[in-house]
């Protein structure tokens, strides 16, 4: 889609991080914009903090809820009449050894990560369908094209964002509709507040980290403050869905990591393990 100005994006987790980057992005553009989020207030702060002019709609939206999705979608229908740009971007992280995690920690994070990214292209793909035109962004991250120790149920999760955004660009282009295009957005390490997703967990079945766990999320909170600016990351998806580009690897120093793990499939060897040395 080389033209968006007038255009309408959706971008839920878009009260924070990556999110808000691309809302910000999308608006310089000339878009509307549907933000949603589950955070009330930042959400309503992120909305009012758009620059001035720009046509928004603030959906207080739980996206691992099928029927909240479904309801975000009529309210972007009903405000400015379709959806152009669909981002389902909103996720949470884990942390801790696989074994460890919760039948709970794997709900939440699937819930939203996964079943976020479902709910999103299931309630929105048809109408793009429909109209000959649009576009699909789904936030996934290197996490779904590796498997880093320490971080399994965010793995299983993104490792399914990237197989579903590839399903879904195949079945598009077998069902004849050229005019959908799809991105996978695959970031490294970028400063946001993702390892202190558990402000979003309220409602749910609560659990405090473990001290193991705390420790991870400082640990990966300093890698993240040092990570990529989320306005760059903005700045590589327009760029993407303004030249229809499927993946979306925002750090390039990471690329090898990818290649290691392809070689070592296709050689029968064991899996890298991150951290050890190789
Ligand atoms: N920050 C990184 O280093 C990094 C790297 C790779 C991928 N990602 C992915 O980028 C996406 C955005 O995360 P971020 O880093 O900007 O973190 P963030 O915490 O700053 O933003 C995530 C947003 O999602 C919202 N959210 C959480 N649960 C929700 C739910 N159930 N329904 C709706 N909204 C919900 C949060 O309120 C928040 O506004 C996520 O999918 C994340 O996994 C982040």
């Amino acid at each position: 889609m080389d033209e968006l100005s007038g255009k309408v994006a959706v971008v839920t987790g878009g009260a924070s991080g990556i999110g808000l980057a691309l809302a910000h992005a999308f608006a310089a553009e000339g878009m509307k914009v549907v933000l949603a989020d589950i955070e009330v207030d930042a959400l309503d702060k992120a909305a009012a903090e758009l620059p001035e002019g720009t046509e928004v709609e603030a959906v207080v939206c739980d996206v691992s809820d099928a029927a909240q999705v479904d309801a975000l979608r009529d309210r972007t229908v009903e405000r400015f009449g379709t959806a152009h740009v669909v981002c389902n971007n909103a996720g949470v992280s884990s942390a801790g050894p696989i074994w460890l995690n919760t039948l709970e920690d794997w709900d939440w994070c699937l819930g939203v990560n996964l079943y976020g990214v479902i709910n999103g292209v299931r309630a929105f793909t048809p109408l793009l369908i429909e109209q000959g035109e649009g576009h699909i962004v789904n936030t996934a991250s290197m996490a779904g094209l590796t498997s880093a120790p320490g971080m399994g149920v965010y793995n299983v999760s993104k490792h399914g964002v990237v197989t579903l955004s590839e399903t879904l660009h195949a079945d598009l282009a077998l069902a004849g509709a050229t005019g959908v295009g799809v991105s996978v957005l695959c970031p490294g390490w970028v400063d946001t507040r993702i390892h202190e997703s558990h402000r979003n967990r309220a409602g749910r079945e609560e659990r405090e980290p473990t001290e193991q766990e705390r420790g991870m999320l400082e640990v990966v909170g300093a890698l993240l403050a040092a990570g990529l600016d989320p306005a760059d990351v903005a700045a590589q998806v327009l760029a993407a869905v303004q030249e229809r580009r499927f993946y979306v690897l925002t750090h390039p120093d990471w690329k090898p990591m990818v290649t290691n793990r392809v070689e070592r499939i296709v050689a029968g060897e064991e899996p890298m393990i991150a951290g050890l040395p190789a």
